[in-house]
């Protein structure tokens, strides 16, 4: 094959799952499997918000280009919601910016901010459009790993990791693969470090909502860090729409100038009618966040005591939709096989991590399916272990 006809972006993933999903869902469908590989809910989020949805499409409100920072309605009550949950304060008018799902926001600030050759730390394990959106930006991934059994972030490691020509940290807490939330004294000390060496960090909080021990600390609330960070999160996992792909990114207005200059030639805009919708959602009370932690919290412990029941180590995750098992074999042959022997569909840890052996007997199950649902997938995985 020519070499020009293997993408660059291709090359720079080498060893990545960047296929993993779509091997995993057509297996899933082949063998009529479970599938607690891919982190979406089974049921959708509030009626009243997808009322507001529909009722912006049929008056016209959203259904042409909206404004290109997202609408003020949007953007005002985002600034409200930091603010009620964490003191956080933002311009809505200058210090927001909508954008296509957290992933377009990730993309663009790393579009924005990484110069060809700028190093980019990260936590490996990595949400799998890291790799993809820093190779995008021409940088260069510096893994810094987070291993079982609790996977922690180790600091020192971190500070070792930082190079003269280290541009950014980009952060995920709480953690997808690994379910980890970084404690007050780990963000603290990742903080400093940013600071001490005058680093940038963008920061995905997707799942700031969905926290089960613990708390979610934003990292922008540390001393020095409000003014170099790019927060990002979104209304997928917190509203239960993660099709809508509404997401947002905070930061300073020169930071959300750079950021929306290169959201502006990927999508321009998205979701007009939705944007409307999620304004009213983040005004929801309170009631409505501690109601979806608690539901998702039961459906962690029905799947972690179920596996456990079953004879496998399991973290018990402090946060987001996923909880990892170590299967005590190869955890990418584990996978490919357990749809044929169990009808059950999991994720293999390695493919996202750059160390193959870090976490190699890890496997990743999702726990955002209803119980009954999580319920059929363990009496299924019992008649083989
Ligand atoms: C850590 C993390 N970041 C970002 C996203 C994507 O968010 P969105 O659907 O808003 O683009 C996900 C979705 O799974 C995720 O797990």
């Amino acid at each position: 094959m020519s070499r020009n006809a293997r993408p660059l972006l291709n090359r720079r993933l080498d060893g990545l799952g960047t296929t993993i999903f779509a091997e995993m869902s057509a297996r899933a469908v082949a063998t009529g499997s479970v599938n607690l590989g891919q982190g979406f809910p089974d049921r959708d989020g509030p009626a009243a918000v997808a009322r507001a949805a529909a009722d912006a499409i049929l008056a016209g409100r959203g259904n042409q280009y909206p404004p290109g920072p997202g609408i003020p309605e949007l953007r005002t009550a985002i600034a409200a919601h930091d603010e009620r949950f964490y003191g956080l304060r933002y311009n809505p008018a200058e210090e927001i910016l909508v954008t296509a799902g957290a992933t377009e926001a990730i993309a663009a600030a790393m579009l924005a901010l990484v110069e060809p050759g700028d190093e980019v730390i990260a936590f490996e394990p990595y949400y799998d459009s890291y790799a993809a959106n820093i190779a995008m930006a021409g940088g260069v991934r510096v893994p810094v790993t987070l291993r079982p059994p609790d996977f922690r972030p180790d600091i020192d490691a971190l500070a070792r990791a930082i190079t003269d020509r280290t541009r950014l940290i980009l952060l995920n807490s709480p953690h997808n693969p690994t379910g980890s939330v970084f404690t007050r004294d780990e963000l603290a000390a990742i903080a400093e470090l940013a600071v001490r060496h005058d680093l940038l960090v963008v920061t995905d909080e997707v799942y700031e909502h969905l926290v089960y021990d613990g708390e979610h600390v934003p990292i922008a609330q540390f001393p020095g860090l409000r003014e170099r960070t790019v927060s990002v999160s979104s209304a997928g996992k917190t509203f239960a729409f993660t099709g809508w792909k509404i997401g947002w990114v905070k930061a300073t207005p020169e930071l959300v100038t750079a950021v929306k200059t290169a959201k502006q030639f990927l999508t321009f805009v998205s979701g007009g009618p939705f944007q409307y919708a999620i304004a009213e959602a983040l005004a929801l009370p309170d009631s409505y966040f501690s109601q979806l932690r608690d539901e998702l919290k039961h459906q962690r412990d029905v799947l972690t005591t179920g596996l456990r029941d079953l004879g496998f180590t399991v973290n018990t995750p402090q946060g987001t939709y996923f909880a990892t098992a170590d299967v005590g074999s190869d955890g990418l042959e584990f996978c490919r096989t357990l749809p044929e022997r169990a009808g059950v569909v999991a994720i293999p840890l390695a493919v996202f991590y750059d160390d193959k052996q870090a976490a190699r007997t890890q496997v990743r199950f999702a726990f955002c399916k209803r119980p009954e649902v999580l319920t059929e997938a363990l009496t299924r995985l019992a008649k083989i272990f």
